[in-house]
């Protein structure tokens, strides 16, 4: 049995779907045996950008109870299982969040990973996530409030004696400061595990419902998901399978040859 991933963020739309899906696949292309569950009950959205149409069985039936979880793992992208929910308001009110704890039981000898995407803040559906977690990765942007409101996800996590294995930074511009990346460690007392640019290619990705380490492979921000995933999961891949393709790396180097010479 490998991990149970639980990606978290006290704010909303600090990018938890977007790395939940783009790790979770690259996992499955590093011949990880893996699993991606979509408990943000409330607004699902995993299917959408793996073009999974979660109309038939999904995460909603098994919660309550009238279908078995492996009856509702569909295929999704490079061999990446994946649990959808659907966007029913109905099966939202009826479902029960508890029965994700036993369900979970049942398969999680199956995978080498889970990857839980979990809605923002602090309801109920956040916390069962957090109590069936293995390892909790936070999600931050680079500003205050997704810090400040994360550090009450990080507080409530350390309540149930959960390791949080690090904060991700997305949508970073350019660098992120020191000054800054000392401020996200300290206040939410875990390390920084990676910095993910912010890049045109992700939105444009969701747009065509593949993720972006397939859809654009050469780009930034495909390497550091890539990357992210690897560390995570604590596994050996070699650079060739991670870095950008030959051409950008020689494109990137002339321009920066180009801005050393004017400065
Ligand atoms: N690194 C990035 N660069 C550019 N755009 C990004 C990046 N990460 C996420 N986005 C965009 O930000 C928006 C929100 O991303 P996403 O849905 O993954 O956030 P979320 O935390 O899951 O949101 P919610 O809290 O609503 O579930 C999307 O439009 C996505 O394309
Ligand atoms: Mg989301």
């Amino acid at each position: 049995m490998g991990s149970i991933f639980v990606i978290a963020s006290g704010k909303g739309g600090t990018g938890k779907t977007t790395l939940s899906v783009n790790i979770a696949t690259a996992l499955a292309g590093f011949g990880e045996k893996t699993l991606l569950i979509d408990a943000d009950l409330g607004m699902p959205n995993v299917g959408m950008f793996v073009q999974i149409d979660p109309i038939s069985t999904n995460l909603y039936d098994v919660l309550k109870g009238t279908a078995e979880i492996n009856d509702a793992i569909y295929d999704g992208p490079s061999g990446l299982k994946v649990l959808p929910c659907s966007l029913s308001l109905k099966s939202y009110q009826n479902s029960n969040i508890e029965r994700l704890k036993c369900s979970i039981e049942t398969i999680k000898n199956d995978y080498d990973h889970i990857i839980i995407d979990t809605a923002s803040g602090l309801n109920k559906n956040v916390l069962v996530p957090f109590q069936v977690a293995g390892k909790i990765i936070l999600v931050v942007n680079d500003d205050v409030t997704s810090i400040v409101d994360t550090l009450k996800s990080a507080n409530v996590a350390k309540s149930y004696g959960k390791n949080i294995e690090g904060v991700i930074v997305n949508r970073i511009n350019g660098n992120l400061e020191n000054n800054l990346k000392s401020k996200i460690q300290n206040t939410l007392g875990v390390k920084i595990l990676s910095e993910i640019p912010n890049d045109p290619v992700i939105a444009k990705a969701l747009s065509l419902q593949t993720p972006v380490i397939l859809k654009y492979p050469n780009s930034k921000a495909a390497f550091t998901l890539k990357r992210t995933a690897a560390m995570m999961a604590g596994i050996e891949v070699p650079d060739y399978k991670l870095q950008p393709a030959k051409s950008v790396v020689e494109k990137v180097g002339f321009f920066g040859r180009i801005k050393a010479i004017f400065g």
